[in-house]
Parts: C-alpha cells; sequence; structure tokens
C-alpha cells in the first residue's frame, strides 16, 4: 500500500495543475488506462475470495451522501445517482467521482469532460430515483420534476440543491468496469439550512437529530 501510495503521488499528483477553464477553450484530458505496478497487483487466487455479492453485502453498511451526476449540455444531457463522491483537495478544489462505464452518461462525459456533482437534501429523493433509472427515464427526460440552470462549465446545475459543484474533467482513470473521475471545481452554490439525503443498507435515509 506504502509502494501504491507513493507511486500515485508521484505519477498522478505532482503534476501542475492547467488553470480553470470556463465554457470554450477547454484543454482536452486524456482518458488514460491505470497500469498497476507488479508489486500491487493481485494475484488469481486472492482475487476470487470474494465475489461480488459478498462484497455488495458488505458495501450496505456504508452510509453515503446521495448526488446527482449531471452530464451534458441542454441538448444533450443524461446522468446518473451517485454515493462515489468523495473531497479529494482545497487548496486545488478537486473531488472524485466513480462511474459505472456501461452508464449512458459515460460517452456524454468522455467526449464533453465536464460534469455537475449535485448534493441532493433529504426533500430531493425523487431525483435521486429519476436519475438512478428506478422510474425507466432516461437522458433529458431524467431533468423533469425539478429546476435546472448553468454555472461556468454549462452543465445543468440543480438549482436547489444541497450544494452544486460544477466539474471541469482533469483526469479519468480506467479501473475494470468503472473510471474514477478528478473534477477540477470551477463553480458552486450552497444551499444553507437544508439536511443531506443518505443511502444506507439499501435504502434512501434522513439524519435525525439528536436535540431533544
Ligand atoms: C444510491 C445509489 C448510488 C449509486 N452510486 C453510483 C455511483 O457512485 N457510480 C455509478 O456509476 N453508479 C451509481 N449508481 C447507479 C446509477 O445511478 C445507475 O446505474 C444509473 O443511473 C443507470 O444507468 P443508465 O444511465 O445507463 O440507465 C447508484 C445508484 C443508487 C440508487
Amino acid at each position: 500500500m506504502r509502494s501504491l501510495c507513493w507511486e500515485l503521488s508521484r505519477t498522478d499528483l505532482a503534476e501542475p495543475v492547467p488553470p480553470v477553464p470556463l465554457r470554450n477553450g477547454l484543454p482536452r484530458v486524456e482518458i488514460e488506462e491505470h497500469q498497476m505496478k507488479p508489486t500491487n497487483a493481485i494475484d488469481a487466487d486472492t482475487r476470487h475470495l470474494i465475489d461480488g455479492a459478498q462484497f455488495k453485502m458488505a458495501m450496505r453498511h456504508l452510509a453515503g451522501a446521495v448526488s446527482v451526476i449531471t452530464v451534458g449540455s441542454w441538448e444533450e444531457r443524461s446522468g446518473f445517482t451517485a454515493t462515489s463522491v468523495s473531497s479529494l483537495s482545497a487548496d486545488v478544489p478537486s473531488v472524485i467521482v466513480c462511474v459505472n462505464r456501461t452508464s449512458s452518461s459515460w460517452p456524454i462525459l468522455e467526449r464533453r469532460q465536464r460534469f455537475c456533482v449535485n448534493v441532493l437534501a433529504q426533500d430531493q429523493q425523487h431525483i435521486a430515483q429519476s436519475f438512478a433509472g428506478q422510474n425507466g427515464r432516461q437522458g433529458v427526460a431524467r431533468y423533469a420534476d425539478a429546476d435546472w440552470h448553468e454555472l461556468s462549465t454549462g452543465t445543468p446545475a440543480l438549482k436547489d440543491a444541497l450544494t452544486v459543484l460544477d466539474c471541469v474533467l482533469e483526469r479519468a482513470v480506467h479501473h475494470h468496469s468503472h473510471a474514477i473521475l478528478i473534477g477540477h471545481v470551477c463553480a458552486m452554490t450552497v444551499r444553507s439550512g437544508a439536511r443531506p439525503l443518505l443511502y444506507w443498507q439499501g435504502g434512501y435515509q434522513h439524519l435525525k437529530s439528536t436535540e431533544a
């Protein structure tokens, strides 16, 4: 693990960050295959000790904030519900999101290289369900029943999200079925006074106040 961290800090994180680009003239990034060093590779015997179903059962215990990742422009847009959002760094405001490359959002994301993280409030469960495809909606239809606007990148942003992080894709690292997106945050909004929508044990959850 130590050598993996060292490799990542040398090869992925030490490069200078380009200036924040707005609407036009965005630099394109190379979508890269992550090459595991032999020392970090998992041997064939270890790989199959835990199967996917067991792993998913364990991950049900991981409580997560629910976000909707929007991609595209007004003409061509899609998006997906995600709990894989995490803060990466503050001095260069950056976040990571993991996306399944079989998702309908991936081709748009890959082409346009921008995305918005819309962190949902607890009164926005219907938006989470829509972007998870739970009501059968695809593409633009997922945007019904909510109000949207644009910040810097032109990606649709949810007007009353708990917070919106408008990102330019700085790096995408392929890992098996998924890609880890590193987004450079170039605009944001915050809604004060609202509580987050959470996901835990296979269901949507709300925070309960511990105050009497
Ligand atoms: C609570 C929740 C969290 C999810 N988190 C992720 C995620 O982090 N990454 C991802 O790629 N898909 C995630 N999904 C699944 C996608 O939302 C879903 O597969 C996608 O919207 C449907 O793909 P489609 O656009 O091809 O129809 C999550 C689904 C739910 C309900």
